[in-house]
């Protein structure tokens, strides 16, 4: 989507971080932005922040957990700017801890944050997007965590790789047509992902500022989200699928599909498929 100007984004998860870099890239750009986010205060302040500024923004109260919220917000958006061309599923919770000690809260928060919030964003927004014919953006929020499995992570990978995933699948699906589909996979970046729990709701055990230290201090040491949010902006106008915003990190991927394929090499050998008759080309 080349041309922006006058167009209309709604992104969640938009009060800080990366969305609110975005929401700032995006309104500078002359879009039309309707911030969604679960933090009332935040949205607020940020919304406030951008009218002054003179953009085209609002702000609409969206819980991407729950699918009519996610619809309601979708609804605002049309009664707010009339059609929506960019979706960007962004919001997102960091919960550590190995997958037989994380609890099934914080198993099911990050799930239903990560991973569902894109299924919702998705089914709200792709069909409006389709509807006016004029083409759009898809942008979801995955992580490195996408690409690369970090010890102490395991729901966080899991509700990544899974966004990787839905992302590859709509690039699939939208290849022939005017829509554009982008995984943005960040590296390290100065947002307040460490203290996620202050917005955990009560049937995920309530909120909390416990946070992990080690986290909060690495984050500190990350990108600037406002550069995320340029960068976003760039890969909307380039339809770039994957977007990544730490070219250092290049080798993580390269060693894992390293990896990969040594299995292989190995099944290259294995004894159990030498006597095995398979058709190897498959057309799915
Ligand atoms: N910061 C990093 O280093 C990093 C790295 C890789 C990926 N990410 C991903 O980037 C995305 C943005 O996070 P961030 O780093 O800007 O953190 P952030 O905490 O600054 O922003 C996340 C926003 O999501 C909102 N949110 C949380 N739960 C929500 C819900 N149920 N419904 C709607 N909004 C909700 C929060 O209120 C917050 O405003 C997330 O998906 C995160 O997993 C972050």
């Amino acid at each position: 989507m080349k041309d922006v100007a006058g167009k209309v984004a709604f992104i969640t998860g938009a009060a800080s971080g990366m969305g609110l870099g975005m929401a700032r890239a995006f309104s500078a750009a002359g879009m039309k932005v309707m911030l969604g986010d679960i933090e009332k205060t935040a949205l607020d302040k940020a919304v406030a922040e951008l009218k002054a500024q003179g953009r085209d923004v609002a702000g609409v109260v969206t819980d991407v957990t729950k699918r009519d919220s996610v619809f309601a917000a979708a609804q605002a958006t049309i009664d707010a700017f009339g059609k929506v061309h960019v979706v960007v599923n962004n919001a997102g919770i960091g919960a550590s801890g190995r997958a037989e000690t994380t609890s099934e809260k914080n198993w099911r928060w990050t799930i239903d944050v990560n991973l569902w919030g894109v299924v919702w964003g998705l089914q709200a927004f792709m069909p409006l997007i389709e509807s006016h014919g004029e083409g759009g953006h898809v942008v979801n929020t995955a992580s490195m965590a996408g690409m690369y499995a970090w010890g102490e992570l395991s729901a966080y990978n899991a509700s990544k790789y899974a966004v990787v995933a839905i992302s590859e699948t709509a690039m699939a699906e939208h290849i022939n047509d005017n829509i554009g589909v982008s995984v943005l996979c960040p590296g390290v970046v100065n947002t307040n992902l460490g203290t996620s729990a202050r917005n955990r709701p009560a049937e995920y055990g309530g909120a909390t500022d416990s946070r992990s230290e080690q986290m909060v201090e690495m984050l500190k040491k990350g990108l600037n989200p406002d550069v995320v949010g340029e960068q976003v902006l760039e890969a909307i106008r380039a339809n770039q699928p994957y977007i990544f915003t730490d070219p250092g990190l290049r080798k993580y991927v390269q060693a894992r599909f390293d990896r990969i394929l040594k299995g292989y090499d190995w099944a290259d050998q294995c004894q159990a498929l030498k006597k095995a008759d398979q058709q190897t080309d498959i057309t799915l």
